[in-house]
């Protein structure tokens, strides 16, 4: 369904990305759903941006990463209903033996929520 509703790029185009640009982006972009709407309503929603200082830029497809940080933001939004605060944080990590005092080999990008949170035993409710 996804493939049918959602179709890919044929060929995705790998490129050189700055993810802490791509945050900033995103979080603008999103301005309506995290500001605007909340405020219509009397709440807040603080965004906050933790952006590791010279993160390395990585290969990738943006508007994939955009779109999967979107959704992220997204759902942080959805499941703070009564306003909270929302976290971006990029960081840059090292993978495998040894990765005191290597360069980072990996990045990544956590979202962060003060909602309503979901485990395994408590699963989100179906809408
Ligand atoms: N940050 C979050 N906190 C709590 N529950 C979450 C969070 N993110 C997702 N969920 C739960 O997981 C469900 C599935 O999320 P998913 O993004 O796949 O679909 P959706 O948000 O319901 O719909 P869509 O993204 O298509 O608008 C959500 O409906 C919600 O119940
Ligand atoms: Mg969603």
């Amino acid at each position: 369904m996804r493939e049918f509703s959602r179709p890919r790029e044929a060929q995705l185009v790998l490129a050189r990305v700055e993810l802490n640009a791509l945050v900033k982006q995103v979080i603008d972009l999103t301005r309506a759903r995290w500001h605007d709407l909340p405020e219509q309503r009397g709440i807040v929603i603080d965004v906050k941006a933790e952006l590791c200082p010279d993160l390395p830029a990585i290969q990738g497809a943006e508007s994939e990463i955009r779109d999967a940080l979107t959704n992220l933001v997204f759902n942080a939004v959805d499941a703070m209903p009564e306003g909270g605060t929302l976290t971006c944080r990029t960081g840059a990590v090292c993978r495998g033996a040894g990765g005191n005092g290597m360069a980072p080999t990996d990045t990544c990008i956590r979202v962060h929520d003060t909602g309503v949170g979901m485990d395994e035993e408590n699963p989100p409710p179906v809408r």
